[in-house]
């Protein structure tokens, strides 16, 4: 997709952060902008700032209610026209302990981060379909979403189902003329830990004094080590611009990605089998 002016985009978690990165690179391309988040202040913020590059509007929304979604999308498609971006974005962050796992926290970790963008893609997949496609999606997965590392099952699982949901319909969505990538940032510099324990939901486990303190270290390390939402917002636009699947913000995860695919596919027999052939046949050859 060449020419992102004059489009409107749909920005989940876009009153901050990677969302608020994404929306100041769209606003420079041109591209009318529905900011969409739960948090009302953060988007008044947000619509103040961005209003003077290009026409913002802001609705708040939670992405798990899927009839608001719906509702939400009408009422942006009569105000500011079809939307042909849409950023599955918003997104949060919870390392608890294996010890103490509930079904409170899968559900609202799982709610948002997988079935937030899930909801995005059931609402606009259609309408995008029905107005003939040149239109792109990009879903923000994780480099947490490529392999495992450190602490964060819950949010790598919800990760990963990002990721392969999105690698999936690229491959089914392109005959339509819809394009898909997949951001998997690694560390960029917000408030994603602090926001998210003020969300979290009511009978969710709380956090041991360890654990709020490694919470605490990862929020340190995201802004000391990682890049700006403004340089990710950059990256974003240049991979839709060049239709390009995977979006990553840096190589630190890069080690663990060749080590788990590695570990895969010497775990396969057919592969394993098939090295066998192929060495017989080397051998017969000789
Ligand atoms: N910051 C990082 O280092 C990092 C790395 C990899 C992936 N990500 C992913 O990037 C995305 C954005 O994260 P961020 O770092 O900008 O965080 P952030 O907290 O700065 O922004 C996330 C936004 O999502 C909104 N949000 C949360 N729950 C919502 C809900 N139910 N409905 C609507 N809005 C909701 C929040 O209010 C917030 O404004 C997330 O999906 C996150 O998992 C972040």
């Amino acid at each position: 997709m060449d020419d992102l002016n004059g489009r409107t985009a749909f920005i989940t978690g876009g009153a901050r952060g990677i969302g608020l990165g994404i929306a100041r690179a769209c606003a420079r391309a041109g591209t009318t902008l529905a900011l969409v988040d739960i948090d009302e202040e953060a988007l008044a913020h947000a619509k103040t700032e961005l209003s003077g590059l290009t026409r913002t509007e802001t609705y708040v929304l939670d992405v798990r209610d899927r009839q608001a979604y719906t509702r939400i999308a009408d009422r942006v498609e009569s105000e500011l026209g079809t939307v042909s971006l849409l950023f599955n974005n918003a997104g949060v962050y919870d390392g608890i302990s294996p010890a103490k796992m509930n079904y409170a926290l899968w559900d609202w970790m799982m709610g948002v981060n997988v079935g937030g963008v899930y909801n995005g893609l059931q609402t606009f997949i259609p309408r995008m379909i029905e107005q003939d496609g040149d239109c792109y999606i990009v879903n923000t997965a994780s480099a947490a979403g490529l392999a495992t590392v450190g602490t964060g099952f819950l949010y790598h699982a919800s990760k990963y189902a990002v990721v392969g949901l999105s690698e999936s319909l690229r491959a089914e969505l392109a005959r339509f003329g819809i394009g898909v990538s997949v951001l998997c940032p690694g560390p960029v510099a917000t408030d994603i830990v602090h926001n998210t324990q003020r969300l979290r939901p009511e009978h969710a486990p709380t956090h041991s004094q360890g654990g709020a303190a490694v919470l605490e270290r990862a929020h340190e390390s995201l802004n000391s080590l990682g890049i700006s939402i403004d340089a990710v917002g950059q990256m974003v636009l240049d991979a839709i611009r060049e239709n390009r699947l995977y979006i990553h913000t840096d190589e630190a995860v890069a080690a663990a990605v060749k080590a788990r695919t590695e570990a895969l596919l010497s775990a396969l027999p057919s592969v394993l089998d098939a090295r066998r052939g192929m060495s017989a046949g080397t051998d017969e050859r000789v």
